[in-house]
């Protein structure tokens, strides 16, 4: 099997790597290629995978390639993992909506927007490109943010893809230590858009411990998601912390506006990964990517694959087209639930209707998602602001005008129309 990965030069990469080690029995692969504008970057990736894989006693090759074509030639399955314009890019998006008294976030409000701009005409002008050079019938996997409308793009154009983030796995991951069981044996309730999802239920073994996981450890989970254990009980479903953004908007705007964005942060652990990965005596993943929020990444792409190769029916969190499953959404909208893959397609599992709050935000949030799109690839300051200003962080028109002015501002050299 041939796997191209585009966007192959992010620090990231070693951690998919080390699934492929790791999971080889579920996932024969014989050449990983890893496709990249940034020639150095790609060296030094392509350099320490290849490396690893060696160390495993893994047989697979890994190739690092600038030509989009070549890299996506033949390719069995394509998956993209980009981000335009960098850290620095994502700083911006973390900081310039402060000015308006608004959360900075590279994928919620108006941050993750200024993304979406950046990022769908890339993502549409590659994925012409694996439609025209991969296998026939390749899928692409996008891990690129923003996942839900990212993905949207590319179902809109007709292409075979499929959305993929690592919230789910990394609440299924922490049950399943929880309850000291094997994670296959732990199905998550997981609802909503992507990075806005609750966790409704958590079957072991086909019983829901949730109600007594929010009895019995609710210090806990509110802990590990960042929120009041009281607006949890309230709620009855577990938030995912992407929903701090929206229920502790100001409390996180005061902590933003004291501390180091985390494009900072970042920056600073892929000096440090860069370091590791040229040093030729580094055969095994490195601690220093646990800094990093990709956990479980790379066992939640190589599950998807394998499952996508064999036909297995078992079900996993993935965005996809509602298709009537939240039926106060259009059918074309892309949600985030737990779906199966059969017949060489996505079918989402049923879901039971939505309290009231809940479904309001996801709708609410839908809009916009649907407006951003629009934007991006439409262009235009019209559309721009039209989108920013159904933000539900966003809605008054006056801060929606600042926001788009700020946004056109910081992001003109990535948007050909502006
Ligand atoms: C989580 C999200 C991803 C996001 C990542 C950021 O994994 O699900 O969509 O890209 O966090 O991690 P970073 O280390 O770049 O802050
Ligand atoms: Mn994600
Ligand atoms: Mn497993």
């Amino acid at each position: 099997m041939k796997l191209a990965i585009v966007g192959g030069g992010s620090t990231y990469t070693p951690e998919l790597i080390d699934g492929f080690a790791r999971l080889r029995e579920v996932l024969p692969i014989d050449e990983v290629v890893l496709v990249d504008p940034d020639e150095q970057r790609l060296a030094l990736v392509a350099g320490m995978s290849q490396r690893m894989l060696a160390h495993a006693g893994h047989p697979g090759r890994v190739v690092g390639t600038t030509d989009l074509v070549a890299g996506v030639a033949d390719a069995d399955a394509v998956l993209i993992q980009l981000r335009i314009g960098g850290q620095h890019a994502r700083h911006a998006d973390e900081t310039w909506p402060h000015e308006v008294d608004c959360i900075g976030q590279e994928t919620t409000g108006p941050g993750g927007l200024a993304k979406a701009l950046r990022t769908v005409p890339v993502v549409l002008r590659i994925a012409d490109v694996v439609r025209e050079h991969a296998k026939p019938d390749a899928w692409i996997v996008d891990f690129t943010n923003p996942v839900g409308i990212v993905t949207r793009a590319l179902l809109e154009a007709g292409h075979r893809a499929v959305g993929l983030c690592n919230v789910a796995i990394g609440f299924q991951r922490r049950f399943a230590s929880v309850f000291g069981v094997e994670h296959d044996r732990v199905s998550l309730g997981h609802v909503g858009l992507n990075h806005l999802t609750w966790e409704r239920s958590v079957q072991v073994d086909g019983r829901d411990e949730l109600p007594g996981l929010l009895r019995d450890r609710l210090g806990e989970l509110a802990g590990d998601v960042h929120l009041a254990p009281e607006l949890i009980a309230q709620l009855g479903v577990l938030p995912s912390y992407y929903l701090r953004y929206f229920y502790a908007h100001d409390e996180v705007l005061r902590e933003q506006r004291s501390s180091p964005t985390r494009a900072e942060a970042v920056q600073a652990i892929e000096r440090e990964l860069l370091d590791l990965y040229a040093d030729a005596s580094q055969r095994e993943k490195p601690a220093a990517l646990e800094g990093r929020g990709g956990a479980f990444y790379s066992e939640a792409a190589i599950e998807l694959l394998a499952a996508m190769r064999d036909g297995t029916s078992r079900s996993r969190v993935v965005n996809l087209r509602n298709d009537g499953v939240m039926p106060f959404l259009p059918d074309d909208h892309v949600i985030e639930v737990p779906a199966v893959f059969r017949d060489g397609r996505f079918t989402a599992e049923p879901v039971a209707p939505l309290p009231d709050d809940i479904w309001g935000l996801i709708a609410s949030v839908a809009g916009y998602e649907r407006l951003a799109l629009d934007a991006a690839v439409h262009g235009g300051r019209d559309r721009v602001l039209r989108a920013m200003r159904a933000h539900p962080l966003v809605l008054q028109h006056d801060r929606a005008e600042r926001l788009t002015d700020l946004l056109l501002a910081e992001n003109e050299r990535f948007l050909e129309w502006a």
